[in-house]
């Protein structure tokens, strides 16, 4: 690796956020959660080449409705499974991005019910700034396929590096970070070790939360499965003033002595999106890794064909149940619960007045931390790409992924 950026040890612990927690800013939940302060990107997948269109909200809010709120008052987020698809044809779906941004001192959080799986599908829940890879992405929740365990990543400019030192439940897959096209696209990816962290274990454990801290000392991520959601985190009401400094060791810590935040990472839009097959999920390589009957052989045009084409039958499980994402900050004012009319969600949250959170005790997480040192095995097979890759580098990577352009 180029840059040699030695693990820095922290002697104590430096709280992550004010005494008091943070306050809400956005609350998605409930009848209104696609009414405010979303994007529908509009465009076949043209960022990671999957076989989709990612529709307008005018499309995703027709029929077949792609996006809605359920009758148990939750946000559905899915695959077209009821179209059939003519070749070649792409077979539509939705990405959805904040029109707001969120910068250090910020807190997102998705509880989810389900999450989409399936042979050639690729979700994600994650984010990026809107200059790429200037301002770095953050990948809280990918996978593809039939795995089991999510993957988490940074991509960044080039010098930002994870350190499996640092304190965290996940496994360091390759520790940098950096962009550099065409040799770099995996990101820093982190294992997480929960296997009811995606898929269909994901469902049966009745879902959870992925979190995600932005703050000075480093870029921190959690899964917490249904019975281990921490108590400052109630589906009931928003102004619970979250204090992860009380919360357990992270599922990844991306800590600013490899990764400076203030240095790599630029004020984040929230991303929810569904692909298929595409420059990860449909390379017939990594789709023989958790999908039967793969070819030896197989063209790039084998996901296509098996599985987007023809009748939706395989997408029936690629959906997003969620219950909400909100996003909180450590601003002194807070402006209320903004943007929700989920169940019991109330307003005017002021300043400075929370009850929850704490004052980081004896029980906190001390992050960061040198911790101990961890696996450093790097893994090729597992290699995510970057949401953003410019088309022409996979284009050169894997000859002609989008055959059907
Ligand atoms: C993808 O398509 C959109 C809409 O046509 C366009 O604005 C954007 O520049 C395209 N991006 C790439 C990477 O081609
Ligand atoms: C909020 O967090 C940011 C990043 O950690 C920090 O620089 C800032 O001082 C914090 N603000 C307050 C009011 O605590
Ligand atoms: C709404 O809040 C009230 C009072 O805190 C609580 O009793 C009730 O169970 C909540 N309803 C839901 C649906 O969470
Ligand atoms: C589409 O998926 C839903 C579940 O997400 C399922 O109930 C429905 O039967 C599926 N439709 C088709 C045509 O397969
Ligand atoms: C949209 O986001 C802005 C900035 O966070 C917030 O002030 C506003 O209330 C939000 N609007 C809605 C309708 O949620
Ligand atoms: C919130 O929901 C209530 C009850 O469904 C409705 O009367 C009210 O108009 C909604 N408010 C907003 C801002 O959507
Ligand atoms: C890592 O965090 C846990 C709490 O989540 C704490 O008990 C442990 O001491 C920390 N380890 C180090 C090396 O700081």
């Amino acid at each position: 690796m180029k840059h040699n950026l030695a693990c820095v040890a922290f002697a104590a612990t430096l709280p992550l956020v004010r005494a008091a927690g943070f306050n809400i800013v956005q609350n998605w939940q409930g009848t209104t959660f696609f009414d405010n302060n979303w994007s529908y990107y509009g465009s076949w997948d043209n960022l990671t080449l999957g076989d989709v269109n990612f529709v307008t909200q005018a499309v995703a809010t027709a029929e077949p409705e792609l996006t809605y709120v359920n009758a148990a008052g939750n946000a559905i987020v899915r695959v077209d499974n009821i179209s059939t698809v003519a070749q070649p044809n792409k077979r539509n779906t939705v990405r959805i991005s904040s029109v707001e941004t969120y910068g250090l001192g910020s807190l997102w959080v998705m509880d989810a019910l389900h999450l989409p799986y399936g042979c050639s599908v690729w979700p994600a829940f994650w984010s990026q700034a809107t200059k790429w890879p200037e301002g770095a992405e953050i990948d809280t929740m990918e996978q593809i396929n039939m795995a089991s365990s999510n993957q988490m990543a940074l991509h960044t400019q080039d010098g930002c590096m994870a350190s499996s030192s640092a304190n965290m439940t996940g496994t360091v897959t390759d520790p940098d970070c950096g962009t550099d096209l065409p040799t770099k696209t995996q990101g820093c990816t982190v294992t997480e070790p929960n296997t009811a962290s995606y898929g269909a274990a994901f469902a049966a454990g009745g879902g959870g939360v992925y979190a995600t801290l932005l703050v000075e000392s480093g870029t921190y991520i959690w899964f917490f499965p249904r019975g281990s959601i921490p108590s400052d985190l109630d589906i009931s009401n928003p102004n619970t003033f979250p204090n992860p400094d009380n919360w357990p060791t992270p599922s990844a810590a991306y800590l600013s002595s490899t990764c400076p935040t203030s240095m790599f990472l630029e004020p984040q839009h929230i991303i929810i999106d569904i692909t298929l097959c595409g420059a990860w999920a449909g390379v017939p390589q990594t789709l023989d890794a958790t999908c039967p009957g793969v070819p030896a052989n197989a063209p790039s045009s084998y996901c296509y064909t098996t599985y987007v084409a023809g009748d939706g039958s395989n997408y029936a499980q690629a959906y997003f149940e969620i219950q909400y994402v909100r996003v909180w900050s450590n601003a002194t004012t807070s402006s209320g619960s903004t943007g929700g009319n989920g169940t019991n969600s109330t307003t005017g949250g002021t300043a400075g007045s929370g009850t929850g959170g704490g004052n980081g005790g004896s029980t906190g997480n001390n992050l960061p931390s040198s911790g101990s040192s961890g696996s450093t095995a790097t893994s090729a097979a597992t290699s995510a790409y970057a949401q953003n890759a410019i088309v022409a580098v996979l284009l050169g990577m894997f000859g002609v992924v989008a055959h059907f352009v």
